[in-house]
């Protein structure tokens, strides 16, 4: 029998994830202790079996990801949450009614089955059923629950393609499921169901109002709504710089006009001025804008992230945008700010971290 090794300079197996002999070879390959990145509606995911510590260690050394930072259990089937759960509150039952298959993970008390390699050392487990039909094809034909965190070198930007993973990944795991460009772009909103009120740890798709209209009120981690205090946020992965590309991000922000969803004039004009000194001093400047502003900028490397009035496309291809300027080698990447819309909050939060909170109000 084959046997896989997910240790450095292996050859990385590159398939369709539609056809059937893919996804037998990625099963075998799971069931053996190896590692399989595949595409989730959310954001590519780097699977191994959850049951498994070996396994999920090798997810930690191909991420280069800290052991404190615990991974999520995907499924395939809602009662599957009883086989990892030691319990599972009504609201837990309302959400998982209410979203899955979706991009919501619940976080809840763990049965001893899972082990504390897969969570971190947490005596909680983070579980998800995703709706990629990949995604799911691979978790129920398998049999098996899958840890998978995003298949992205740790600090580096979700993967949002298949060629995203290979980059990062190539020669570290053992296979990539190409399953095309995902739907969404960011991860999945995380709710803490283990307290008396549930907590967003980390929001996503599902908003904070698509939530409370199914289980009335619902917090959220003070930790991500000041980021510069001392609070350790409640997800130990929300503490780690993330999605940060290679060049200095700033977000440069201001009012934006309600009305017609362009940036304010003043916006555009600050910016402007701030790519024209850099590039007088010989650095390389990229800007990040939408569809709307795009052709007010003077400068050689303009990216458009999506259309304001369509906050979807700005989610989905915010971290292709972010990989764009490591492979541009910009010094210096401006963005404005998108923060209208219901995926405003979830934008920001991804676009702070890879900013590292370093803002200018104009
Ligand atoms: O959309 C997603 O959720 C993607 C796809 C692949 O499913 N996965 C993903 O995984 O984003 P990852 O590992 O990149 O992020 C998981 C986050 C981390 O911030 C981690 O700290 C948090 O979930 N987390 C996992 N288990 C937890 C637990 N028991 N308690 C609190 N936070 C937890
Ligand atoms: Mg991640």
């Amino acid at each position: 029998m084959d046997s896989y090794h997910s240790n450095n300079n292996l050859d990385t197996i590159f398939a369709t994830g539609n056809e059937e002999d893919s996804i037998l070879k990625a099963i075998d390959i799971l069931k053996n202790g190896g590692l399989v990145a595949f595409p989730t509606e959310t954001v590519y995911g780097l699977g191994a079996n959850a049951l498994d510590a070996d396994a999920s260690a090798k997810i930690y050394a191909a991420k280069g990801r800290p052991s404190d930072n615990p991974l999520i259990v995907h499924i395939a089937d809602t009662k599957d949450v009883y086989q990892l759960a030691e319990e599972v509150p009504q609201k837990a039952i309302m959400l998982m009614e209410a979203f899955w298959p979706g991009p919501l993970t619940i976080i809840l008390p763990k049965k001893d089955i899972v082990p504390d390699g897969t969570t971190g050392g947490l005596k909680t487990v983070a579980i998800r059923m995703p709706s990629h039909p990949v995604a799911l094809k691979l978790i129920k034909e398998s049999g098996l629950y899958i840890a998978a965190p995003s298949a992205n070198t740790s600090g580096r930007p979700s993967p949002t393609t298949a060629g995203h993973v290979a980059e990062d990944m190539t020669g570290r795991i053992d296979m990539i499921l190409d399953g095309g460009a995902v739907g969404i772009g960011i991860e999945s909103t995380i709710v803490d169901l283990t307290g008396d009120i549930p907590a967003i740890l980390r929001p996503g798709f599902i908003t904070k109002p698509m939530l409370e209209n199914i289980i009335g009120e619902v917090t959220i981690d003070p930790a991500l709504i000041n980021p510069d205090s001392n609070l350790r946020p409640k997800a130990p992965g929300m503490k780690y710089t993330h999605y940060a590309p290679k060049g200095e991000l700033t977000i440069v922000e201001g009012e934006t006009s309600i009305v017609d969803f362009t940036c304010d004039s003043e916006i555009i004009t600050a910016i402007n001025a701030i790519i024209q000194e850099k590039v007088t001093s010989g650095f390389k400047v990229a800007v990040i804008t939408t569809e709307e502003n795009a052709a007010y900028y003077i400068c050689d490397n303009v990216l458009i992230v999506g259309n304001r009035e369509k906050g979807e496309t700005i989610a989905a291809n915010l971290y292709s945008v972010l990989r764009q300027c490591d492979e541009l080698e910009v010094d210096y990447i401006y963005s404005e700010s998108f923060n209208d819309g219901e995926l405003g909050g979830a934008i920001m939060n991804r676009l702070l971290k890879a900013a590292g909170q370093r803002v200018i109000t104009v």
